[in-house]
């Protein structure tokens, strides 16, 4: 691949001679063959598009990148988000590199501490708002339309068509697109932005077919699946706590179109699923981003037939970001003395 995704995508992108041409390494992340899981599962193969390798972890980096090279084509100096952690994380870091500066709104205790880390170290302006993502979102709104900030959350389309090349890379390595993909749905221009990708590139011939799109928010937080924006959003998976999602008829739209569906998955399902994809898989993903693999194992359970279908499931999000609860859920490990008998003792040797 050439170097990151507007250069090695740009005929697919709003890239223009006056577009300014940079990375920091997002993209080309792996597609991961679960082997160990298909199986279980039911299904001719899996795989793993983990998105935790972009340089912030999570797959916010494709979009971002777009957005503020657009958003510097278009003379701005400042970029804000509202974000449930990792959009934050991205922007402030793609606004560093760029000499941008990024205010950030993150709901008060309500955002993992790895990405609030980021945007600490990365330098971004930090609002903790007292209050949820929904209700930051709306802020942002207004802010961006008194005043000279160009807004990067998802609703700035320039996201979208970054996001969309995780789509391209799937068809790239797998040779067309897999029969279903299962993905998280939070504020849903994810599902939005893969849905685009994978129709762009059955229209240029890229791939034969179209997957179905498989969404899944946790339950607790489940507005498309209930019809109703949730007031007071509640889940484990703190990256996709939202209520009203943003961009909810696109992804109605991704499902109806693709014979998908968007269900609901619940915090033990996510937390199940998290520790299977860690201990079959070695891959850490984040709460959130375990909730496709959820999903999967759902409908598999349900008696959904997968067996000769080709799957992949999105894994938004790294590990690392929020290990609260991987700690908190932890067996007590052995603590000894620095005593050769009893470690091999403890360990089971003699
Ligand atoms: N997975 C992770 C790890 C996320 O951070 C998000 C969204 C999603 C899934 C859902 O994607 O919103 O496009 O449907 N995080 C946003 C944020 C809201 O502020 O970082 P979506």
């Amino acid at each position: 691949m050439k170097n990151g995704v507007l250069e090695h995508y740009k005929e697919y992108l709003p890239v223009t001679p006056d577009t300014p041409m940079f990375t920091i390494g997002e993209g080309n992340t792996p597609l991961i063959r679960a082997a160990n899981l298909e199986k279980d599962i039911g299904c001719k193969e899996l795989y793993l598009k983990f998105e935790g390798c972009n340089p912030t972890g999570s797959f916010k980096d494709r979009g971002m990148v777009v957005a503020i090279a657009k958003a510097i084509e278009e003379g701005s100096k400042a970029v804000i988000c509202a974000s449930t952690g990792n959009t934050s994380a991205s922007a402030a870091a793609y606004a560093a590199y760029c000499n941008l500066s990024a205010i950030i709104i993150v709901p008060q205790g309500n955002i993992a501490l790895g990405k609030l880390a980021q945007a600490i170290v990365y330098k971004a302006k930090i609002i903790a708002l007292d209050g949820n993502f929904d209700q930051a979102l709306n802020m942002v709104r207004s802010i961006t339309e008194k005043h000279p900030v160009t807004l990067v959350n998802s609703l700035n389309p320039n996201r979208i068509e970054g996001q969309k090349t995780a789509a391209f890379e799937i068809v790239d390595v797998l040779g067309d697109a897999p029969d279903y993909l299962f993905i998280p749905v939070g504020n849903a221009g994810n599902i939005t932005a893969y849905w685009k990708g994978f129709k762009e590139y059955h229209e240029a011939g890229k791939a034969g077919h179209r997957p179905i799109m498989m969404g899944f928010q946790a339950e607790g937080a489940a507005p498309i699946v209930l019809g109703h924006p949730v007031e007071k959003p509640e889940t484990v998976a703190t990256a996709i706590r939202i209520g009203n999602p943003a961009s909810w008829e696109k992804a109605v739209a991704a499902r109806d179109e693709s014979d998908g569906i968007i269900d609901i998955v619940t915090d033990d399902e996510i937390l199940s699923a998290q520790k299977l994809m860690a201990s079959k898989c070695g891959i850490f993903a984040e709460p959130a981003s375990a909730a496709s693999l959820a999903g999967l194992i759902k409908m598999s359970a349900q008696g959904k037939d997968f067996s000769s279908k080709k799957i992949v499931c999105v894994v938004t999000g790294h590990g690392l970001k929020d290990t609260d609860i991987v700690l908190k859920s932890s067996e007590p490990f052995l603590e000894l003395p620095a005593d050769l008998a009893a470690i091999e003792k403890g360990i089971g040797l003699v």
